[in-house]
């Protein structure tokens, strides 16, 4: 009989699960690990006892039964398989080992909807589950990820203490990430990037959130990269060297300063810069449109984020572009001549344009939390995103200090801090997008945001005229701006009275 050893178990040994499974052996738990399939168990096993110093706390399973029975009660089980059928399925699979008070914790990127059904399902069962959103890819699974939990506060007060370890670290006075962790040495003390969220699915769906700014954070560095390209005439590796610039600045970011690195990088295979010959077509796998889908759903303005999914729609359709660049005309593009004035106004838009997508992104969790009926502090979101995730960045500090100061804030760019960002930069935005605009390059994330941000500090739109023509053709009736709110009209538009009826 198998004595429970084990703190912990996890199941699903791709490169996430690997990672995170020796994240948590170089913290000293002993860890019990299980895949489908046998033979990547004993490779991964084999592989720690060649290459990993806690080669000691790791403890391959090859039978699903076994694997239950080695890990201490009440079993903590993290998933790390892919979202959808497979995390069911492997449920169903643990389900007839475990008993009543074990922990299933999923680690994938499932849907939000997908969590809360399968907490109610486990809970009514006897067990409990947290949904855990972990982001920082393979590189933060292994050194410190970020972590967003939800499930039960009594599940969460379990699992706790091992999050809190494996999370990144953030320094407490500056919020930069600590850096240095090596595979048996994790980086000591700091703040760590995982809080609970909150009940069931609410974990998840901050990820889906962070992914959602993930997008459109990446198309914004990505329209001014191809500003810089197309209006200045600049090479990749030139504008590598100006990212590398703005990463020391307000803009300082993960994605920043991967961008730096790779727009510099010689292509391997042949002269020039390899980013000239990856072919621009994006893919995706759905979160972004998550997102998107459920700013629809919610009505909430989160255009940007919507915009980022489309344009990366737009690039996939690669053969349809290249057929109509030949039929559909748009002006030649004039290089512009101050370089170092241009680069500036691009530095602000996209700044400005990144202010506006997380106002969106919060926005959008407000609204969120109002319709699923959970409490989720701002503050220690924006905390848990400022290091291990793939949106780490300086700014996300900004974010937690102005929730600190109003957590009641209505919308992130109302934040003194961020007004007085927005307002001076907005001059600067619009320059930029107007050359665009005239030169035909498209940046339909830049123009997006700055179509939110027009449309939010106008204190009138156009909308009077459209309720107007939604009455004429349906009686969808109208409110009149000199009569309270909620009072509704509707005018007989096709007769020859005209009369209006109060409704
Ligand atoms: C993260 C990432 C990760 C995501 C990839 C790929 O937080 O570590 O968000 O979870 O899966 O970035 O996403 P796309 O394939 O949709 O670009």
């Amino acid at each position: 009989m198998q004595t429970a050893t084990a703190d912990i178990g996890l199941v699903g040994l791709a490169v996430m699960g690997q990672n995170l499974a020796l994240n948590i052996a170089d913290h000293g738990y002993t860890i019990a690990v299980f895949n489908r399939n046998a033979d990547k168990t004993r490779e991964f096993v084999e592989h720690c006892e060649r290459n990993e110093p806690s080669r000691a706390n790791v403890i391959g399973c090859a039978e699903m039964a076994e694997f239950v029975r080695t890990i201490k009660r009440p079993r903590k089980i993290v998933l790390l398989v892919k979202a959808g059928e497979a995390t069911d399925a492997t449920i169903e699979n643990l389900l007839p080992h475990m008993e009543a008070g074990d922990i299933i914790i999923d680690g994938g990127n499932a849907h939000w909807h997908d969590t809360t059904r399968r907490e109610k399902r486990l809970s009514g069962l006897g067990f409990a589950f947290i949904g855990s959103g972990v982001s920082g890819g393979e590189t933060g699974a292994r050194f410190g990820p970020s972590l967003m939990p939800s499930g039960t506060f009594e599940a969460w007060q379990s699992l706790e203490p091992i999050w809190r370890d494996i999370a990144a670290k953030v320094d407490a006075n500056t919020g930069k990430p600590l850096e240095g962790a090596a595979p048996g040495k994790p980086v000591s003390g700091g703040i760590p990037c995982t809080a609970y969220i909150g009940p069931n699915g609410a974990g998840h769906y901050v990820k889906m959130v962070h992914n959602g700014i993930e997008y459109i954070d990446m198309q914004l560095i990505c329209e001014a990269y191809w500003l810089m390209k197309n209006l200045l005439g600049m090479d990749a590796g030139e504008i590598g060297k100006i990212f590398e610039k703005w990463n020391q600045g307000e803009l300082s970011s993960f994605l920043v300063e991967i961008t730096a690195d790779i727009l510099q990088q010689k292509d391997p295979d042949s002269d020039g810069f390899l980013v000239d010959k990856v072919l621009d077509a994006a893919g995706q796998k759905g979160t972004g449109l998550w997102t998107a889908a459920n700013a629809l759903t919610l009505g909430i303005p989160a255009n940007a984020i919507a915009e980022a999914v489309f344009a990366r729609a737009l690039s996939a359709l690669k053969d349809e572009r290249v057929a109509a660049s030949s039929l559909l005309k748009g002006p030649v593009v004039k290089l512009e001549p101050d370089r170092a004035v241009l680069i500036e106004a691009i530095r602000n838009a996209l700044y400005c344009s990144k202010i506006c997508a997380y106002a969106q992104g919060f926005q959008l969790m407000a609204e969120a939390q109002l319709e699923y009926g959970w409490q989720l502090d701002f503050g220690t979101i924006a905390q848990i995103w400022q290091g291990g995730c793939i949106i780490r960045a300086g700014f996300l500090r900004k974010i937690t200090e102005a929730y600190g100061r109003n957590p009641g804030l209505m919308n992130l760019m109302l934040d003194p801090y961020f007004l007085e960002a927005i307002n001076q930069g907005q001059y600067q935005w619009r320059q930029v997008m107007s050359l665009a605009v005239i030169n035909g390059i498209s940046v339909p994330a830049f123009g997006s945001a700055m179509a939110y941000y027009d449309g939010y500090r106008s204190s009138t739109l156009s909308a009077n005229l459209l309720q107007a023509q939604r009455d004429f053709f349906g009686a969808h009736t109208y409110e009149r701006t000199d009569k309270p709110r909620g009072k509704f009209f509707h005018l007989d538009w096709s007769s020859s009275e005209r009369n209006q009826v109060e409704v």
